[in-house]
């Protein structure tokens, strides 16, 4: 037997059955009886020993009738190879916007039955009845709540969450540092507007999430693309090479789970990036909209954890956790904070008071990190299950990214498919997807294609996935 707790070295067991070929896939596992009675153990370490094989996409449960084996997706499906383009793409005006009106109008035109598009999870996953409870309570602690003018740089006791919670990505930052903001779309704003004048280069990673394409555009910024690694992120080579040839002002990065790669930067590339932009007067912004959204529950350093100088703004959203809607982003902006400040009194002067008192008391209590846990959790599930029915129901030869959290799944479909022209088609069936086309200005994502995985996987999740499957192959011949 091996090491560790009981359930690990009975999970251990089964998985060298399983290596062994003792059981192959598509075979029902021994019941939990069975297993209670054969290796002597309990019903509770019995659940334990299935759950973690499940966990790590061994099994599957089906209804009543018990656990079977199935391959996990990671061994059937090919991964997504990493680009060899060193060389960023020349700096442009970003031309999204259009793309992005296209898609809307496009998908305005057909009635959406199974919407696989956005990046955020079920409202049956968020802790409506926490917020409901803390909302009425708020009020009746508070009876001006609503009429009284908010706070200019938002409700002191909810900062002071934000920067204990902080500390478990690694930040050392005090309340006072903290800028409460409309979602994590306004703290990018901001951000941008305060290291940037209209016509700058910003660096971006190519592919990336299209709603800062937008940002950029509605700036009047030029975008530079780098090319990113689906494991390790943004290419450091290529950046570095970018730098070289244009004037980049800053440069915008998602270091944990990248939207829509779910790449992670290694440290060691979060502190090169630190110091090389440090030097070269390159602000960075940070973007870390999906980083408390790790499949195993080790925090993971935020880059401005390798900031020394306040030349990192670190923006966030709660939108993805919390719950979308809150909106509520916030921003630690290092050596812009004043003028972040001054410009966000320009925009909004202050936020509404309310969603954060009831955010400060979700987020205060034990049982949001219990949220965070199951929330991941359920995520992963969904995930495992949508990588294995796209493994079942697409063409051979399409390959996907392997991520370790982040609610979206990015796949690139084989033979340079358009995604868009499978939208076109999958519309008229009620299926909407994100097509890869919304992730770049260039052309070299249009193969691609992002599934939203925060939605608990339904018989309606999975025809739509065998039928965008079907749809696919059909495309091919
Ligand atoms: C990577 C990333 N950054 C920022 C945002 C915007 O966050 P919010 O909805 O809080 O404005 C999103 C939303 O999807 C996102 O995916």
């Amino acid at each position: 037997m091996s090491e560790g707790p009981l359930y690990i070295q009975w999970a251990n067991y089964y998985l060298k059955l399983i290596e062994k070929g003792s059981i192959k896939t598509g075979e029902r596992m021994p019941s939990i009886r069975t297993l209670v009675k054969q290796h002597n153990i309990s019903v509770t370490t019995a659940l334990q020993v299935y759950r973690h094989l499940e966990d790590l996409g061994w099994l599957q449960t089906k209804n009543r009738s018990g656990y079977f084996l199935q391959t996990p997706p990671e061994q059937i499906m090919n991964l997504i190879e990493e680009p060899d383009i060193v060389v960023p793409d020349p700096a442009q005006y970003i031309g999204i916007h259009k793309r992005v009106s296209e898609f809307i109008a496009k998908t305005n035109q057909h009635p959406v039955k199974v919407n696989l598009s956005g990046a955020h999870a079920a409202p049956s996953l968020y802790l409506a009845q926490e917020m409901k409870i803390n909302g009425s309570k708020a009020l009746r602690d508070q009876p001006d709540l609503l009429v009284k003018p908010p706070s200019f740089i938002g409700n002191p006791h909810f900062r002071k969450i934000l920067a204990r919670r902080a500390i478990s990505s690694g930040l050392a930052i005090n309340a006072d540092e903290i800028l409460i903001t409309q979602g994590g779309t306004q703290a990018l704003n901001l951000a941008l507007k305060a290291v940037t004048q209209p016509g700058d280069t910003v660096a971006i990673e190519s592919p990336t999430f299209y709603g800062l394409l937008q940002i950029l555009e509605s700036l009047d910024l030029r975008a530079v693309e780098i090319p990113t690694n689906t494991n390790t992120g943004i290419s450091l080579e290529a950046f570095e090479l970018a730098s070289q040839v244009y004037k980049i002002k800053a440069v915008v990065v998602m270091p944990n789970l990248q939207n829509p790669l779910g790449s992670i930067m290694p440290e060691m590339n979060k502190r090169k990036l630190a110091f090389f932009c440090q030097e070269q007067g390159i602000a960075i912004i940070e973007d870390d909209t999906f980083g408390s959204l790790m499949d195993n529950e080790t925090p993971i350093n935020a880059l401005k954890a390798w900031d020394h100088s306040g030349n990192v703004i670190y923006c966030a959203s709660l939108t993805k956790t919390l719950a979308p809607g809150l909106r509520i982003g916030w921003m630690s902006a290092g050596r812009w904070h004043a003028r972040v400040q001054m410009l966000r009194f320009t925009q909004t002067r202050s936020n509404e008071e309310w969603p954060q008192v009831i955010a400060a008391e979700v987020m205060g209590a034990s049982k949001y990190n219990r949220h965070l846990q199951a929330l991941r959790k359920k995520i992963k599930n969904q995930k495992n299950r949508i990588k294995l029915a796209v493994a079942t129901y697409f063409p051979l030869g399409t390959r996907l990214a392997s991520s370790d959290g982040g609610m979206t799944l990015w796949i690139e479909l084989p033979e340079k498919i358009s995604a868009d022209m499978i939208l076109e088609i999958a519309l008229q069936e009620g299926i909407l997807f994100a097509p890869g086309s919304l992730f770049s200005n260039s052309n070299r994502f249009n193969h691609c294609l992002r599934i939203n995985c925060g939605y608990p996987y339904t018989d309606e999740i999975d025809n739509a996935l065998k039928q965008l499957g079907l749809i696919i192959k059909t495309a091919m011949k």
